[in-house]
């Protein structure tokens, strides 16, 4: 079964297209998402969440009509932001993870005794009591992670996870990614991220301009972006390239 099914979606934010009469049948375990700021990738996959409701056309996530049943769609896929701090409500690790399991049915107290266990399955029941103020960058990308997983979606989407973490910690990420058994969807701009992956698509003022295998589709894209970036060259580096 396709996981996720768009047909004819179209979005609009503030009075503009920002997603254009797409169809895509997203079915590859690994999925890439690229494109310039602004093109409309994190539109689309909060689309399959129910973050956002398609203007027309429809999204269809595991069989679920997302014009149906959007309420159903946090449960089928789970989301991981850019920055941990607008993911994170609770003041200590337990109770987060604690309200990840009160979302996929638990009664409070018992998903606060099952919160323990949970991050045992992790490797970071010591991180119980911690305050998550007190936790890395780093840490907090991966508590935010662990809260998503205890929910068991059947899609985990990452917008822009690496763009605080240092490449130790990136590479951590991206190793845990690897052994997740749900369908990945990652919007990233480190490009080399997605060697591994199945599919990438590169999204273009809400259209998908190149979709195919990582290699062809990343080397595309970076070819244009460069190009982009000679042609729109501030005076500054011009004034920067003279120097002798
Ligand atoms: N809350 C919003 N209200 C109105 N327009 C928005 C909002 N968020 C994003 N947009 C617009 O939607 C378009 C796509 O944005 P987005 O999906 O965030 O792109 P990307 O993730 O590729 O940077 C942009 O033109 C952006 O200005
Ligand atoms: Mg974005």
């Amino acid at each position: 079964m396709t996981a996720i099914r768009l047909r004819n979606v179209t979005l609009r934010r503030g009075g503009r297209v920002v997603l254009d009469a797409l169809d895509l049948d997203l079915a590859e375990r690994r999925i890439g998402l690229i494109g310039a700021n602004g093109s409309g990738k994190s539109s689309l996959v909060r689309l399959f969440n129910g973050l956002l409701a398609a203007d027309e056309g429809e999204v269809e996530v595991h069989g679920l009509k997302a014009s149906e049943k959007a309420s159903e769609l946090p449960r089928k896929v789970g989301f991981i932001f850019q920055n941990p701090d607008h993911q994170i409500i609770f003041p200590t690790v337990a109770e987060e993870v604690a309200f990840s399991l009160e979302q996929s049915g638990l009664p409070r107290r018992e998903a606060l005794k099952a919160a323990v266990p949970a991050l045992a399955r992790f490797g970071r029941e010591h991180w119980a009591e911690r305050p998550v103020h007190a936790l890395s960058e780093g840490e907090k990308q991966f508590l935010c992670i662990i809260a998503v997983l205890v929910m068991e979606p059947a899609v985990v989407v990452l917008d822009e996870p690496f763009s605080s973490l240092d490449l130790i910690t990136r590479r951590r990420l991206e190793g845990l990614i690897a052994t997740l058994p749900q369908q990945v969807i990652t919007i990233a701009h480190e490009l080399d991220a997605f060697s591994v992956y199945d599919r990438v698509l590169w999204l273009d003022g809400g259209r998908v301009r190149l979709d195919g295998a990582p290699g062809e589709v990343v080397g595309a894209y970076r070819d244009w972006a460069e190009a982009q970036a000679a042609e729109q060259a501030l005076p500054g580096d011009t004034l920067l390239e003279a120097r002798p």
